[in-house]
Protein backbone atom coordinates (compact mmCIF):
# COMPACT_ATOMS: atom_id res chain seq x y z
CA UNK A 1 0.00 0.00 0.00
CA UNK A 2 1.44 3.58 -0.56
CA UNK A 3 0.54 5.67 2.26
CA UNK A 4 1.64 8.69 0.85
CA UNK A 5 -0.85 11.06 -0.09
CA UNK A 6 -0.81 12.39 -3.68
CA UNK A 7 -1.81 15.94 -2.69
CA UNK A 8 -0.96 17.36 0.91
CA UNK A 9 -2.01 20.55 1.77
CA UNK A 10 -1.03 21.83 5.06
CA UNK A 11 -2.27 24.82 6.68
CA UNK A 12 -1.57 27.25 3.11
CA UNK A 13 -2.44 30.80 3.83
CA UNK A 14 -2.10 33.66 0.95
CA UNK A 15 -2.53 37.11 0.80
CA UNK A 16 -2.55 39.82 -1.74
CA UNK A 17 -2.18 43.16 -0.62
CA UNK A 18 -5.27 43.56 1.72
CA UNK A 19 -7.24 40.22 0.30
CA UNK A 20 -6.57 37.04 2.35
CA UNK A 21 -7.45 34.75 -0.28
CA UNK A 22 -6.86 31.79 1.79
CA UNK A 23 -6.56 31.29 4.98
CA UNK A 24 -5.46 27.94 6.67
CA UNK A 25 -6.32 24.77 4.40
CA UNK A 26 -5.50 21.44 5.22
CA UNK A 27 -6.41 18.43 3.08
CA UNK A 28 -5.22 15.38 1.18
CA UNK A 29 -5.73 13.21 -1.55
CA UNK A 30 -5.16 10.09 -2.15
CA UNK A 31 -3.91 7.49 -5.20
CA UNK A 32 -6.79 7.87 -7.62
CA UNK A 33 -9.32 10.23 -5.55
CA UNK A 34 -11.48 12.55 -7.46
CA UNK A 35 -12.02 15.89 -5.38
CA UNK A 36 -14.13 19.41 -5.78
CA UNK A 37 -13.27 22.34 -4.55
CA UNK A 38 -16.72 24.13 -4.48
CA UNK A 39 -17.44 27.23 -3.50
CA UNK A 40 -18.27 30.39 -4.61
CA UNK A 41 -16.53 33.68 -6.80
CA UNK A 42 -13.56 34.77 -4.62
CA UNK A 43 -13.98 31.86 -1.86
CA UNK A 44 -10.02 31.46 -3.08
CA UNK A 45 -10.05 28.40 -5.40
CA UNK A 46 -7.71 29.66 -8.30
CA UNK A 47 -5.13 31.32 -5.53
CA UNK A 48 -5.46 27.40 -4.04
CA UNK A 49 -4.94 25.68 -7.12
CA UNK A 50 -2.46 28.06 -8.22
CA UNK A 51 -0.69 26.86 -4.86
CA UNK A 52 -0.72 23.27 -5.87
CA UNK A 53 0.12 23.98 -9.53
CA UNK A 54 3.46 25.48 -7.82
CA UNK A 55 2.28 28.52 -9.99
CA UNK A 56 2.16 30.58 -6.64
CA UNK A 57 4.18 30.26 -3.47
CA UNK A 58 2.07 29.73 -0.35
CA UNK A 59 3.41 32.86 2.33
CA UNK A 60 2.79 30.30 4.91
CA UNK A 61 2.05 26.25 5.20
CA UNK A 62 3.32 23.88 2.61
CA UNK A 63 2.08 21.67 -0.51
CA UNK A 64 3.82 18.61 -1.11
CA UNK A 65 3.04 16.22 -4.63
CA UNK A 66 3.91 12.33 -3.94
CA UNK A 67 6.03 13.67 -1.30
CA UNK A 68 7.86 16.41 -2.76
CA UNK A 69 7.92 20.26 -2.31
CA UNK A 70 7.77 21.60 -5.90
CA UNK A 71 11.29 23.66 -5.15
CA UNK A 72 13.70 21.83 -6.71
CA UNK A 73 11.47 18.87 -7.95
CA UNK A 74 10.05 21.49 -10.54
CA UNK A 75 10.52 19.41 -14.18
CA UNK A 76 9.79 16.10 -11.76
CA UNK A 77 6.02 17.33 -11.33
CA UNK A 78 5.51 18.86 -13.84
CA UNK A 79 5.61 15.21 -15.83
CA UNK A 80 3.26 14.06 -13.44
CA UNK A 81 0.77 16.91 -13.31
CA UNK A 82 -1.62 17.70 -16.08
CA UNK A 83 -3.65 21.03 -15.44
CA UNK A 84 -5.98 23.51 -17.22
CA UNK A 85 -6.13 26.72 -16.06
CA UNK A 86 -9.43 29.05 -15.31
CA UNK A 87 -8.87 30.66 -18.87
CA UNK A 88 -6.54 29.51 -21.32
CA UNK A 89 -5.37 31.17 -24.23
CA UNK A 90 -4.59 29.62 -27.26
CA UNK A 91 -2.89 30.59 -30.35
CA UNK A 92 -5.89 31.12 -32.67
CA UNK A 93 -4.23 31.06 -36.12
CA UNK A 94 -3.32 27.45 -35.26
CA UNK A 95 -5.78 24.78 -35.64
CA UNK A 96 -7.07 22.18 -33.01
CA UNK A 97 -4.66 18.93 -33.98
CA UNK A 98 -1.40 21.66 -34.21
CA UNK A 99 -2.36 23.37 -30.90
CA UNK A 100 -2.33 19.71 -29.90
CA UNK A 101 0.54 18.79 -31.71
CA UNK A 102 3.10 21.60 -30.77
CA UNK A 103 1.96 20.61 -26.55
CA UNK A 104 2.81 17.48 -27.35
CA UNK A 105 6.23 17.82 -28.69
CA UNK A 106 7.08 19.37 -25.62
CA UNK A 107 6.50 16.03 -23.92
CA UNK A 108 8.04 14.05 -26.81
CA UNK A 109 5.27 12.73 -27.65
CA UNK A 110 3.92 12.22 -31.18
CA UNK A 111 1.20 12.59 -33.75
CA UNK A 112 -0.20 8.95 -32.69
CA UNK A 113 -0.95 10.32 -28.96
CA UNK A 114 -2.67 13.83 -30.66
CA UNK A 115 -5.17 11.54 -32.64
CA UNK A 116 -6.11 9.17 -29.16
CA UNK A 117 -6.64 12.68 -27.58
CA UNK A 118 -8.53 14.23 -30.10
CA UNK A 119 -10.98 11.20 -30.01
CA UNK A 120 -10.92 11.23 -26.27
CA UNK A 121 -12.34 15.23 -26.66
CA UNK A 122 -14.40 14.23 -29.27
CA UNK A 123 -13.33 16.85 -31.58
CA UNK A 124 -12.36 14.73 -34.43
CA UNK A 125 -14.88 16.97 -36.78
CA UNK A 126 -12.74 20.26 -35.77
CA UNK A 127 -9.35 19.03 -35.58
CA UNK A 128 -9.07 21.21 -38.91
CA UNK A 129 -10.28 24.50 -37.57
CA UNK A 130 -8.97 27.28 -36.00
CA UNK A 131 -8.95 27.26 -32.56
CA UNK A 132 -10.21 31.17 -32.75
CA UNK A 133 -13.84 29.49 -34.25
CA UNK A 134 -14.19 27.57 -31.89
CA UNK A 135 -17.25 26.94 -29.40
CA UNK A 136 -16.83 27.84 -25.80
CA UNK A 137 -17.57 24.10 -24.75
CA UNK A 138 -14.58 23.01 -27.97
CA UNK A 139 -12.56 25.31 -26.38
CA UNK A 140 -12.88 23.87 -22.91
CA UNK A 141 -12.84 20.18 -24.28
CA UNK A 142 -9.04 21.01 -26.06
CA UNK A 143 -7.88 22.40 -22.98
CA UNK A 144 -8.74 19.24 -21.16
CA UNK A 145 -6.53 17.38 -24.14
CA UNK A 146 -3.68 19.25 -23.48
CA UNK A 147 -4.14 19.06 -19.69
CA UNK A 148 -4.70 14.81 -20.55
CA UNK A 149 -1.65 14.80 -22.71
CA UNK A 150 1.31 13.34 -21.16
CA UNK A 151 -1.35 10.54 -19.38
CA UNK A 152 -1.06 13.05 -16.04
CA UNK A 153 -1.13 10.99 -12.44
CA UNK A 154 -2.75 14.40 -11.67
CA UNK A 155 -5.30 16.25 -13.12
CA UNK A 156 -6.16 19.90 -11.80
CA UNK A 157 -9.28 21.49 -13.48
CA UNK A 158 -9.98 25.27 -12.37
CA UNK A 159 -13.47 25.98 -13.30
CA UNK A 160 -13.74 23.16 -16.14
CA UNK A 161 -17.10 24.36 -17.04
CA UNK A 162 -18.14 27.84 -15.94
CA UNK A 163 -19.59 29.65 -18.65
CA UNK A 164 -20.86 26.56 -20.62
CA UNK A 165 -24.34 25.45 -21.63
CA UNK A 166 -25.74 22.25 -19.78
CA UNK A 167 -24.72 20.27 -23.25
CA UNK A 168 -21.44 21.48 -23.49
CA UNK A 169 -20.73 20.68 -19.25
CA UNK A 170 -22.30 17.01 -19.71
CA UNK A 171 -19.87 16.65 -22.32
CA UNK A 172 -16.90 17.87 -20.31
CA UNK A 173 -18.12 15.21 -17.59
CA UNK A 174 -18.76 12.57 -19.57
CA UNK A 175 -15.16 12.98 -20.79
CA UNK A 176 -13.82 13.23 -17.29
CA UNK A 177 -15.96 10.01 -16.29
CA UNK A 178 -14.51 8.14 -19.20
CA UNK A 179 -11.13 9.24 -17.67
CA UNK A 180 -11.71 8.15 -13.90
CA UNK A 181 -13.46 4.72 -15.15
CA UNK A 182 -9.61 3.78 -17.41
CA UNK A 183 -7.23 5.36 -14.84
CA UNK A 184 -6.00 5.90 -11.27
CA UNK A 185 -5.71 9.38 -12.41
CA UNK A 186 -6.05 11.74 -9.17
CA UNK A 187 -8.36 14.44 -9.74
CA UNK A 188 -9.14 18.17 -8.16
CA UNK A 189 -11.33 20.40 -9.88
CA UNK A 190 -12.69 23.50 -8.57
CA UNK A 191 -16.50 25.05 -9.55
CA UNK A 192 -19.23 26.68 -8.41
CA UNK A 193 -21.68 24.01 -9.57
CA UNK A 194 -23.14 21.87 -6.74
CA UNK A 195 -23.94 19.09 -9.58
CA UNK A 196 -20.64 18.92 -10.80
CA UNK A 197 -18.42 18.25 -7.53
CA UNK A 198 -21.44 15.84 -7.06
CA UNK A 199 -21.24 13.99 -10.69
CA UNK A 200 -17.52 13.70 -10.54
CA UNK A 201 -16.25 13.50 -7.09
CA UNK A 202 -16.07 11.46 -4.55
CA UNK A 203 -14.89 14.24 -1.77
CA UNK A 204 -16.05 17.48 -1.69
CA UNK A 205 -14.62 20.03 0.24
CA UNK A 206 -16.76 23.53 0.69
CA UNK A 207 -14.26 26.66 0.94
CA UNK A 208 -15.62 30.19 1.26
CA UNK A 209 -13.78 33.69 2.37
CA UNK A 210 -10.32 31.32 2.17
CA UNK A 211 -11.32 28.42 4.52
CA UNK A 212 -13.04 25.39 4.43
CA UNK A 213 -16.42 25.22 5.77
CA UNK A 214 -17.32 21.71 5.47
CA UNK A 215 -15.90 18.05 3.49
CA UNK A 216 -16.90 14.39 3.00
CA UNK A 217 -18.43 12.75 0.84
CA UNK A 218 -21.91 14.05 -0.61
CA UNK A 219 -23.86 10.90 1.94
CA UNK A 220 -21.43 12.75 4.90
CA UNK A 221 -22.48 16.36 3.71
CA UNK A 222 -26.48 15.92 2.87
CA UNK A 223 -26.93 13.65 5.48
CA UNK A 224 -24.44 14.00 8.34
CA UNK A 225 -26.85 15.08 10.64
CA UNK A 226 -29.67 12.62 10.59
CA UNK A 227 -31.54 14.86 7.94
CA UNK A 228 -31.87 14.44 4.58
CA UNK A 229 -34.84 16.13 2.59
CA UNK A 230 -35.78 20.23 2.49
CA UNK A 231 -39.23 21.78 3.08
CA UNK A 232 -38.39 25.14 1.48
CA UNK A 233 -41.07 27.72 1.95
CA UNK A 234 -42.20 31.00 1.48
CA UNK A 235 -44.77 32.27 3.41
CA UNK A 236 -48.15 34.69 2.20
CA UNK A 237 -46.99 38.45 3.16
CA UNK A 238 -50.27 39.32 3.63
CA UNK A 239 -50.94 36.28 6.17
CA UNK A 240 -47.35 37.43 7.53
CA UNK A 241 -48.46 41.67 7.74
CA UNK A 242 -51.93 40.71 9.91
CA UNK A 243 -49.61 39.20 13.01
CA UNK A 244 -48.94 41.60 15.41
CA UNK A 245 -45.57 39.46 15.68
CA UNK A 246 -44.82 39.40 12.25
CA UNK A 247 -41.65 38.06 11.35
CA UNK A 248 -41.24 36.57 15.06
CA UNK A 249 -42.54 33.20 14.46
CA UNK A 250 -40.48 30.72 16.02
CA UNK A 251 -39.97 27.94 13.85
CA UNK A 252 -37.47 26.33 16.10
CA UNK A 253 -39.51 26.71 19.47
CA UNK A 254 -41.49 24.56 17.60
CA UNK A 255 -38.99 21.90 16.90
CA UNK A 256 -38.57 22.60 13.42
CA UNK A 257 -34.84 22.23 12.85
CA UNK A 258 -34.59 25.33 10.40
CA UNK A 259 -31.94 25.22 8.39
CA UNK A 260 -31.79 28.48 6.91
CA UNK A 261 -34.38 31.63 7.06
CA UNK A 262 -34.99 35.14 6.28
CA UNK A 263 -37.22 37.39 8.19
CA UNK A 264 -39.39 34.66 8.68
CA UNK A 265 -40.66 34.96 5.69
CA UNK A 266 -38.69 32.46 3.18
CA UNK A 267 -36.76 29.06 4.82
CA UNK A 268 -35.75 25.99 4.71
CA UNK A 269 -36.43 23.06 7.38
CA UNK A 270 -34.26 20.00 7.58
CA UNK A 271 -35.98 16.47 8.50
CA UNK A 272 -35.83 13.03 7.86
CA UNK A 273 -39.07 11.53 7.80
CA UNK A 274 -41.19 13.99 5.42
CA UNK A 275 -44.56 12.32 6.41
CA UNK A 276 -44.40 13.12 10.00
CA UNK A 277 -43.29 16.31 9.69
CA UNK A 278 -44.92 17.89 6.30
CA UNK A 279 -48.08 17.32 8.17
CA UNK A 280 -46.91 19.01 11.19
CA UNK A 281 -45.05 21.98 9.34
CA UNK A 282 -48.53 23.12 8.08
CA UNK A 283 -50.62 22.42 11.10
CA UNK A 284 -47.83 24.94 12.24
CA UNK A 285 -49.06 27.33 10.28
CA UNK A 286 -52.51 26.71 10.30
CA UNK A 287 -52.86 26.87 13.63
CA UNK A 288 -50.72 30.44 13.63
CA UNK A 289 -53.15 31.87 10.40
CA UNK A 290 -49.66 31.89 8.31
CA UNK A 291 -50.62 31.06 4.25
CA UNK A 292 -47.49 29.86 2.00
CA UNK A 293 -46.98 31.42 -1.06
CA UNK A 294 -44.49 28.39 -2.54
CA UNK A 295 -43.72 25.07 -0.52
CA UNK A 296 -41.64 22.52 -1.89
CA UNK A 297 -40.37 19.23 -0.70
CA UNK A 298 -36.56 18.17 -2.15
CA UNK A 299 -33.45 16.51 -0.73
CA UNK A 300 -30.98 18.38 0.58
CA UNK A 301 -28.64 19.90 -1.70
CA UNK A 302 -25.03 20.94 -1.42
CA UNK A 303 -26.05 24.14 -1.94
CA UNK A 304 -28.43 24.33 1.56
CA UNK A 305 -25.48 23.61 3.41
CA UNK A 306 -23.31 26.39 2.01
CA UNK A 307 -26.75 28.57 2.49
CA UNK A 308 -27.24 27.87 5.93
CA UNK A 309 -23.61 28.79 6.91
CA UNK A 310 -23.25 31.44 5.14
CA UNK A 311 -26.48 32.42 4.62
CA UNK A 312 -25.83 33.50 0.36
CA UNK A 313 -25.97 30.73 -2.09
CA UNK A 314 -22.98 29.11 -3.99
CA UNK A 315 -24.22 30.77 -7.27
CA UNK A 316 -25.85 34.35 -8.05
N1 LIG B 1 -3.38 38.57 -7.97
C1 LIG B 1 -4.29 39.03 -7.09
N2 LIG B 1 -4.19 40.29 -6.57
C2 LIG B 1 -5.09 40.75 -5.67
N3 LIG B 1 -6.15 40.04 -5.23
C3 LIG B 1 -6.31 38.80 -5.71
C4 LIG B 1 -5.39 38.22 -6.66
N4 LIG B 1 -5.80 36.97 -6.95
C5 LIG B 1 -6.93 36.77 -6.23
N5 LIG B 1 -7.22 37.86 -5.49
C6 LIG B 1 -8.35 37.99 -4.54
O1 LIG B 1 -8.34 36.86 -3.70
C7 LIG B 1 -9.66 36.39 -3.48
C8 LIG B 1 -9.80 34.96 -3.96
O2 LIG B 1 -9.70 34.95 -5.38
P1 LIG B 1 -9.69 33.62 -6.23
O3 LIG B 1 -8.65 32.71 -5.68
O4 LIG B 1 -9.56 34.00 -7.65
O5 LIG B 1 -11.13 33.04 -5.91
P2 LIG B 1 -12.05 32.04 -6.78
O6 LIG B 1 -11.18 31.35 -7.76
O7 LIG B 1 -12.65 31.14 -5.76
O8 LIG B 1 -13.07 32.91 -7.45
C9 LIG B 1 -10.59 37.37 -4.18
O9 LIG B 1 -11.00 38.35 -3.25
C10 LIG B 1 -9.69 37.98 -5.24
O10 LIG B 1 -10.12 39.27 -5.58
MG1 LIG C 1 -11.32 31.08 -9.75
Amino acid sequence: MNQIPVIDVQNVHKSFDHVHAVRGIDFRITKGQSVALLGPNGAGKTTLMEMIEGIQQPDKGDIFIKGKKWKGNESDLHRIIGLSLQETRFIDRLTVSETLALFAAFYGLGQQRVDDIIDTISLRAKSRSYVVNLSGGQRQRLALGIALLNRPEILLLDEPTTGLDPNARREIWSILKGLKTHSHTSLVLTTHYMEEAEQLCEHIIIIDSGRILKQGTLDQLVAGDGTDKIIEFTLNESSLSQKPAAGKIDFTAAGFDIFWETQGKKGTIAMSAMEQELPRFLDFLTRHRLSLQHLECRRKTLDDIFTSMTGRRLVG
